[in-house]
């Protein structure tokens, strides 16, 4: 899959619209990742309102890139650690799926990290009127790339073990 190399974080976009009918495709890419138990604990909020997005872009200096961002998908869950104990690894498969469609599509995404910062998220859950119960597993930036970067083409020899540690 060329898009796992092609992926990078791009934080700079361009005026041009993302359509309603490649954000549903994102959010499908998302509902078909892989879900412990196949319990599916989460929920997408997408914004589009530029005011919005310029909000959400001050709750952090790590958000900055939301002011140009064009759309942004925010992965929530009620972070049961009962209930669904693998919440955190379940809403990572779906950010990861909705990137990589994003870069299929030709749009530049950004994973912006969430929980476990309270401070940040309370402020983008007022923002967005996420029930209290809710964590905010993190925020994808979205929109058309206005800076070009390589692909990766990582590989770490000292990561690996085999057969044994
Ligand atoms: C859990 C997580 C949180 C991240 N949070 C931010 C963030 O708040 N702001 C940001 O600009 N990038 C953030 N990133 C993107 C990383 O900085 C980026 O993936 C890393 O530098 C590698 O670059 P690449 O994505 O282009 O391969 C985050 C990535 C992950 C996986």
């Amino acid at each position: 899959m060329n898009e796992i190399f092609e992926r990078r974080s791009i934080r700079r976009y361009t005026d041009k619209e993302i359509s309603d009918e490649d954000i549903k495709k994102l959010l499908k890419a998302g509902m078909n990742a892989p879900s412990a138990h196949n319990k599916k604990p989460y929920d997408l909020v997408v914004v589009k309102n530029k005011e919005t997005l310029k909000k959400l872009a001050d709750t952090c200096i790590y958000s900055h890139m939301l002011n140009e961002a064009n759309a942004a998908i925010l992965v929530c869950s009620l972070g049961d650690d009962k209930e669904t104990p693998y919440w955190q690894a379940d809403c990572g498969a779906v950010t990861e799926n909705i990137l990589l469609e994003a870069t299929s599509l030709g749009i530049g995404s950004c994973w912006i990290g969430g929980y476990p910062d309270l401070e940040k998220t309370g402020k983008e859950k007022t923002i967005l009127g996420i029930p209290d119960n809710y964590k905010l597993f993190c925020t994808i930036s979205l929109g058309y790339p206005a800076e070009d970067r390589k692909p990766n083409n990582n590989f770490y020899p000292e990561k690996v073990h085999y057969e044994k540690f």
